[in-house]
């Protein structure tokens, strides 16, 4: 017994000497296999709606339900990752690494209650609107492009809207889209409204 575990033992530690390099090699290549399978399995649980409605079932989740990314004549949506979490590895990558400090925020409660969600809403939404500011409103450009509509079949409001901001680039989407999936904060005292 003693004489197996001490043979085992020095394989164990110095596994150079007794497996060839092409062993470990494959060795290291199936046990990174397994991980970045696994940790991609993670990644794309945690775009689920499941995943963020686990958290979010008594605020935000209820209202969207009325919404038209939720229920539509044809029944293509969007759903929470979609407008939240980028599709850009890097960017969903700080998204997450941001996302954990939600966890630690869920943990403390700063959300719990629909009073404190409230009072909390504002800041929050100022980020969401902040992100979309700087990168053009990527996620909603993912499915709508201004250069695949078709302006004569908007209304009238929206036609004259999208012409102009398209003739000069100075809005993006969200500048005129906000409360799109959601109820609006308390906009008292916010600029512009
Ligand atoms: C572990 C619970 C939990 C899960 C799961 C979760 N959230 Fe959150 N989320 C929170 C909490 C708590 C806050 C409030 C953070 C704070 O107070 O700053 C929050 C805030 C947010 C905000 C506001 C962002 C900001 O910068 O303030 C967005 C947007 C959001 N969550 C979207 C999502 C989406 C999308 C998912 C799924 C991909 C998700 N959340 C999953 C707990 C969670
Ligand atoms: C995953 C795809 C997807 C994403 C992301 C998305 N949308 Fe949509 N959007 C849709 C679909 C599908 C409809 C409904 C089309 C229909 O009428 O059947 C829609 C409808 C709309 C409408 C029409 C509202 C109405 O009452 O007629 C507006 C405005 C809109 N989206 C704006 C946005 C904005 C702003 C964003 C980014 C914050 C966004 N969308 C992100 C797919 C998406
Ligand atoms: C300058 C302001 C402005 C900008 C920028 C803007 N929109 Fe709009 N959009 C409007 C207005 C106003 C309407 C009409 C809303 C209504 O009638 O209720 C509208 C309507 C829409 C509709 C519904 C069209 C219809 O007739 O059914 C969609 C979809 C939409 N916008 C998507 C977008 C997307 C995606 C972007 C960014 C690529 C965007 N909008 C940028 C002002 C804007
Ligand atoms: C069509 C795009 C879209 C979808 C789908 C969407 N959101 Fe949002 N979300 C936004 C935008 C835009 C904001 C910024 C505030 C606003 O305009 O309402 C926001 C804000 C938030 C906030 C900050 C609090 C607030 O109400 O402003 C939370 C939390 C949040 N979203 C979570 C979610 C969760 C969870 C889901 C899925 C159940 C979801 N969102 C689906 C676009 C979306």
């Amino acid at each position: 017994m003693w004489q197996w575990l001490k043979k085992w033992w020095k394989v164990i530690s110095s596994p150079a000497k007794y497996l060839s390099l092409g062993l470990l090699t494959l060795g290291g290549f199936i046990a990174g296999v397994i991980f970045w399978g696994a940790f991609n399995t993670g990644m794309e649980f945690t775009n689920t709606e499941t995943f963020c409605v686990s958290c979010h079932e008594d605020n935000v989740y209820q209202e969207i339900q009325g919404t038209i990314h939720f229920t539509n004549r044809t029944g293509v949506r969007a759903i929470c990752s979609d407008c939240h979490v980028p599709h850009n590895w890097t960017d969903k990558m700080a998204r997450k690494m941001q996302a954990s400090k939600e966890v630690w925020a869920w943990l403390t409660g700063s959300i719990s209650t629909p009073e404190k969600f409230e009072a909390r809403r504002l800041h929050m939404a100022q980020r969401e609107w902040n992100r979309m500011k700087v990168n053009d409103s990527l996620e909603c450009r993912n499915c709508h492009e201004f250069s695949y509509m078709d302006f004569t079949q908007q209304s009238q409001r929206a036609m004259t809207q999208h012409s102009s901001s398209l003739a000069d680039g100075s809005k993006t989407c969200i500048d005129c889209h906000k409360g799109i999936a959601h109820q609006l904060p308390d906009m008292k005292g916010v600029e512009g409204f």
